[in-house]
């Protein structure tokens, strides 16, 4: 399970995309460099999960609120945890829209990742209206909030926080470094409020058209502590150099 240290995360989200082949170039792309300064991590869909050596940390997209049970095409954090998973991506703004996912859910899933040893990669963000609409501190706070209510501010120790802006998703429109900045900020200085520890040494990732062009902008803010990548995750030679421009 994650220790908290601030040691850089690159984390590639392949949403639902790629293929085998994929599997095997972006571990050739890998394998020949020395990423040791960071924890790179590949979140490919379900059925590649199994296919990857140990050049990478793996993670999944998502995960069942059960641990077991009638609950047709759900998969467990146990079962993740078996097939070599170190990571969750949980409460992913696709997932909350397309699959009705609320705070509530996300909090109870948060916490059964926790108890099966996988580190959950939470993820939070505001449309552009909210943002617009001034909400955007407040916005954040109760995606936070919610799950520290569900398992403790100490539980955080163990959380990798994303902050993924909606409007920056798949857009090409990344947020500048200044705007990332300020919100990861704000995430910081509200866990602090809880525990100034916890919130000092929490990994807190960007994610949001991350491109091999703006990365090394973005990751050399003071508290971006790497990125969750979508797109650019699928192109092994993009990845790679977003991996290298993570600070040492
Ligand atoms: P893009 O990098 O394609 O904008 O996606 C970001 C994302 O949603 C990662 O989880």
């Amino acid at each position: 399970m994650q220790i908290l240290s601030r040691r850089p995360i690159v984390a590639g989200n392949w949403k639902m995309n790629g293929n085998k082949s994929l599997v095997s170039l972006l571990e050739d792309k890998l394998a020949h460099e020395d990423l040791s300064h960071l924890d790179v991590v590949i979140c490919p869909p379900f059925p590649y999960l199994g296919l990857f050596g140990d050049t990478v940390s793996l993670g999944a997209q998502n995960m069942s609120m059960h641990d077991s049970g009638a609950h047709t095409g759900e998969v467990s954090a146990s079962m993740l945890q078996e097939t070599g998973c170190s990571y969750v991506i949980l409460g992913h703004s696709e997932r909350r829209a397309d699959h009705a996912e609320t705070n509530e859910i996300v909090a109870l899933k948060v916490e059964k990742a926790l108890a099966a040893g996988l580190t959950p990669i939470l993820c939070v963000g505001e449309t552009e209206e909210i943002r617009d609409g001034g909400n955007l501190f407040a916005f954040l706070a109760e995606q936070i909030d919610a799950v520290e209510q569900q398992i403790g501010i100490l539980q955080f120790a163990h959380i990798v926080l994303a902050y993924e802006p909606i409007w920056a998703i798949g857009t090409g429109k990344t947020a500048s470094p200044e705007q990332a900045q300020e919100v990861h900020q704000f995430l910081r200085e509200h866990l602090a409020k809880k525990n100034s520890d916890i919130a000092t040494k929490i990994n807190i990732l960007y994610g949001g058209s991350v491109k091999g062009s703006n990365a090394k902008e973005l990751f050399s803010q003071q508290d971006v502590d790497g990125g969750l990548i979508g797109g650019a995750s699928l192109n092994p030679e993009d990845f790679l150099s977003i991996c290298l421009a993570a600070k040492q």
